[in-house]
Order: C-alpha cells, then structure tokens, then sequence
C-alpha cells in the first residue's frame, strides 16, 4: 500500500508533478450526521487519501456561506461554515493532512462576494453615490427611468448579470444574484484579498484554487457585448473560452496576480496557486502562469475532448507546447464539480466505465500536474435522475442546466443509500445516491482485482515509483501506432526505463507486442493472432528497458 513521506518545507516545487484530489467538501465525508459532508468528515477519511496515493487535496469553499451557490457566495472569508465545522477543525484537519505527507489547497472567491458580505448590505444601506457602494460595480440604468440593465452583459447561470435594488441602482452579478461582482480597481478589495492570502497562509495552507481567476477587471466604461445576450443564437457564456467577451480575460488582471505571487513567495515550502481562468486562445491562458504571477492555470482542453485519439493528440500537443513556452509544466483534468462526469461524457454504462478507466491511465502517465475529481477513482457517473426539488444548483432555475448530479455524496461502504457518507446509522445526504452506487463504494471495491479504485491505486503507486513517470518535465515521445491508437514513452535518462504507455481508441484490438511487459492495464490484454493486443477503449502501461 502506497504511504506518503510527511512532506519536506523545501520542495517549494512539489506541485509542477503533484497529483492534486479536489474535496468537494459538502458531499465528502459527514462526521455529525446532518447529511452534509464536513471538515471533521474529511479528517477521518484523511487515510484513505494517503493510501489513494495522492499528494494533496484541494479543498472547495467551505467558508461563512448562505451557500446559493455551494459555497461559492462567501459571506465571511476568514471563518468556517457551521454546517462545514469551525476554524479549529480547519487545523485539525490541516494538520493532520501534513503528518501524513498531504498538501492542502483551498479556494478563493475573489470575483465577488456573497449578497450577504457586511460590505454588500453597507452598500445597499449606504445608497446610491457613496463610498461604501465604491467596492462593488453599480450603476444607473439604462431607458427613461433607468429601468433598463446599465449593459447588455449576461449572468454566467443565465439572464441579466444585473439586478436592480430599490433605489434604483442595479449592481453587476456575473453568477447568481446573491453574488455581487466586486470592483476590484477599489485599492480596499485589493488590500482585503492580500490580507486574506496571509490570513489562510499563516494557517499553513500550501496554496490556492482561484476561482473565476480571469474575471475580477472589467473593460473600463463597462461597454456592450455589442450583440445583446445571444451571440449567433448562442449565450454569451458559450463564449468561454473561445471569443473575446469586455467582462474576462482584461490585462490589468494580470497586476493583481503580479502583487499576490511576493505574498505566496515569502512563506516557506512552496506556497502556490492554480487559476480557475478562461482565455480565448491557449496563448493567452498561458499569461498567467509564470515567475510572477501564477505556478498553474487549469487547462479545461483535455477535459473538453471528445473521445477520439485525434482530439486527445491535439490538446496533449498544445498543451505541451504550452508548458514549454511558459516553462511550466501543464494541468490535466478530467473532471470537476462543474463538470459532468467523465464516465457519463463517454458514453455512460459499461462503455463510459471503460473509456474513463483508459483516461485515467492516459492522464496519469502525462508529465506535469494532474487533478482527480473525489469519485473518479470509483468510476462513479454523473446522476441524471435526481429530482428537480432537490436540485440546489442557482444554475438549474435559470437555465434548466444543472452540476448537481455530479455533486451525490460519496459511497464510502454497506449496501443501502448513503453508504456510510455519514456516521454508522445515519440516513440523511443533501442529495441521494442511487441503488447502483452499492456496488461502487469504497469498501466494495478496495482489495477487488481489477475495481476502478485498485486501478487508480496501482497507477498512483507506479507513478510515484516509475523513473519515467516521476519527473515533471521529460519530453512525452510519440511513437508509431494504428489509426486510432495513441502511443507515447517517457524516458527520465537515457539508462532510466522507459514508460510506455498505448490508449486504443481505434474500432479493433491493436497489437502491443513490442512495448514489453505490461505494468498496469485499464483492462485485460488479449491475444489476436498469437500476439497480445489491447481490448477497444481500454490503455495499458508498459515497461520498457
Ligand atoms: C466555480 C463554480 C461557481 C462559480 C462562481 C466557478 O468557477 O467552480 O462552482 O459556481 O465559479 O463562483
């Protein structure tokens, strides 16, 4: 079984091959019962993690919350939740965490606050024109009385990103009402965000996911999309990502970057932060990355990809590129608590199983730092059929999309719903998990050859041990291989092993006989012609000397 060194205070560069588990907190693990997961919760599950074979954790907002929007509307960003625990669990937690080799990566919400922030309701009391609404983005409206939205600007989960108070005013919110856009040109917001680093760095945090990283400047004047909400018939948010939009992605965003990265730098071990950002083009994501701004930024391009080897090959490719140009090593992420699920995107069933379990050993031989999302590792898949009264997703009412079924608590062991997500006994979890997840728990699959959880162990286990997976930087080669079939070594040194690793995507079994013993396969070789192949939608790890 796989155990963790405790971690050493100078390896201030652990996250360039690191591999990153996000908590998503609420649906983790519930140690008092009240069907929401806590910190308590993930404190007890902490030796789960270490056997897993991870390096850190990467925590969700579990901040003083209405949570509207999970978390994500952060009342008060220097205490806990009491649904989540309280600050001395926080560092209970923590310091458990680092006993046993585990980093701890929390997030921060700088873009906007809850509607609940002591600031916003100064601002609502204090009225149109005074300091107090200076942090924030209001404005007059637009029309004879000013009852039309100061722009055109759409909410990220849907409608106006205005909301108009009753005075008159309308403040910009591009997420959920109840998550008013801060005025981050207001030097207070700057001076509060850098106290709050501190404030979490003293707790001995060992970095940070910035949320909605490329969202804090706004274009100067606030200008019109130009084409109303939708863009060719599609919402602007479609526009992530691809198309230029005056409320992402400006270049003064960068200055707040430049002026956190000295506060990350002056606490020892490697302090870092990784950008939830979205940029139009690869080249511009990359800007945050670097000496003084960012360590990482999170690609969502391997997420993105369809299951077909020419997709994969293309996003690998210009992510390394990427990471070479800006000389940091690249993320891999299959999926997040945005996201649906990957075994759901790939089909669903049997073939959606088989096709993430192949992803995973594709993602996981890639050089540079990966994230797992809590639940890949049991192979779950999104829940499609939770009833809309239980959705809690501010999204869902909007738009009628939801990120709730990706967000089911986790089946930890026994064969009745939740599982064991909370203490022996307890029956409650904020959303329910379905009869087939029996199966997928934890305690179902630990010690079964050939169980999504063993595979993730195994690959964790060579990963960390393999000279050819361990380094961050070694150039990914790619090798001669049948349509549909993608196949790449990585050698440390010219004497060190080599990793091969095969991923068939094609329509046939493709023969791998010349890569040499297999080390860890996502399903069982086959033999085709007295030679062993690899089954369709399966890949396999190779050692070769
Ligand atoms: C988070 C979402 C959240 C949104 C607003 C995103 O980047 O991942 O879960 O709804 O930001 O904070």
């Amino acid at each position: 079984m796989t155990q963790n060194t405790p971690r050493t205070t100078d390896d201030a560069t652990w996250w360039r091959s690191a591999v990153v588990y996000q908590v998503y907190v609420r649906s983790f693990a519930d140690a008092n019962g009240d069907g929401i997961g806590d910190l308590r919760g993930i404190t007890q599950r902490l030796p789960y993690l270490r056997d897993l074979g991870v390096d850190a954790l990467w925590l969700t907002p579990f901040y003083t919350s209405p949570q509207i929007d999970g978390g994500y509307d952060v009342a008060d960003y220097r205490d806990v939740d009491p649904i989540f625990g309280n600050l001395d669990d926080f560092d209970t937690m923590i310091g458990q965490a680092h006993s046993l080799g585990l980093r701890v990566i929390v997030d921060l919400v700088p873009n906007h606050t809850s509607s609940a922030h002591p600031w916003f309701t100064a601002a609502l009391a204090a009225g149109p024109g005074s300091a107090e609404r200076e942090r924030y983005l209001f404005r007059d409206g637009r029309g004879a009385d000013g009852e039309l939205p100061p722009n055109d600007w759409e909410s990220i989960f849907g409608g106006p990103a205005w909301t108009r108070v009753a005075d008159g005013q309308w403040y910009l919110h591009l997420f959920d009402p109840a998550q008013p856009d801060l005025n981050w040109r207001h030097p207070e917001v700057r001076a509060e965000f850098e106290e709050i680093l501190r404030f979490w760095l003293d707790r001995g945090v060992d970095g940070f996911r910035i949320d909605v990283a490329h969202g804090m400047i706004k274009e100067e004047g606030l200008p019109d999309v130009g084409f109303g909400m939708l863009i060719d018939g599609r919402r602007q948010s479609s526009m992530l990502g691809s198309g230029r939009l005056p409320y992402f992605d400006q270049d003064e965003v960068h200055d707040i970057y430049r002026a956190w990265r000295p506060i990350l730098d002056s606490y020892p071990g490697g302090r870092m932060a990784v950008a939830e950002a979205w940029a139009e083009t690869p080249q511009r994501l990359a800007r945050y990355i670097g000496p003084d701004e960012l360590q990482q930024a999170f690609s969502f391009d391997f997420l993105d990809a369809t299951w077909e080897a020419g997709s994969f090959r293309k996003v690998i490719d210009t992510a390394l590129a990427e990471a070479t140009i800006v000389g940091a090593p690249t993320t891999w992420v299959l999926s997040n608590h945005d996201k649906q699920r990957h075994v759901t995107r790939y089909g669903d069933g049997e073939v959606g199983l088989r096709r993430a379990r192949a992803a995973a050993l594709l993602m996981l031989a890639l050089p540079g730092c990966t994230y797992l999302y809590q639940g890949e590792e049991l192979g779950l898949p999104e829940v499609l059929d939770l009833p809309d009264e239980l959705r809690q997703d501010p999204s869902f009412l909007r738009t009628g999309e939801s990120r709730d079924g990706c967000r089911v608590p986790l089946p930890w062991e026994g064969t009745e719903p939740p599982y064991g997500f909370g203490p022996a006994g307890c029956d409650k979890s904020w959303l329910p998990a379905p009869a087939s997840w029996a199966q997928l728990s934890v305690a179902a699959q630990t010690g079964v050859a050939g169980s999504t959880l063993e595979l993730y162990r195994s690959a964790l286990r060579i990963r960390r041990a393999h000279p050819g997976l361990a380094g961050s930087d070694d150039p990914v080669r790619w090798l001669d291989a049948a349509p549909g079939v993608l196949a790449f070594s990585r050698r440390a040194t010219p004497d060190a092993p080599e990793l091969v690793c095969v991923v068939n995507i094609s329509a046939a079994p493709a023969p791998v006989g010349g890569y040499g013993p297999v080390l860890l396969a996502s399903a069982p070789p086959t033999e085709v012609d007295g030679e062993i192949a690899l089954p369709v939608d399966a890949a396999a790890w190779f050692e070769r000397e």
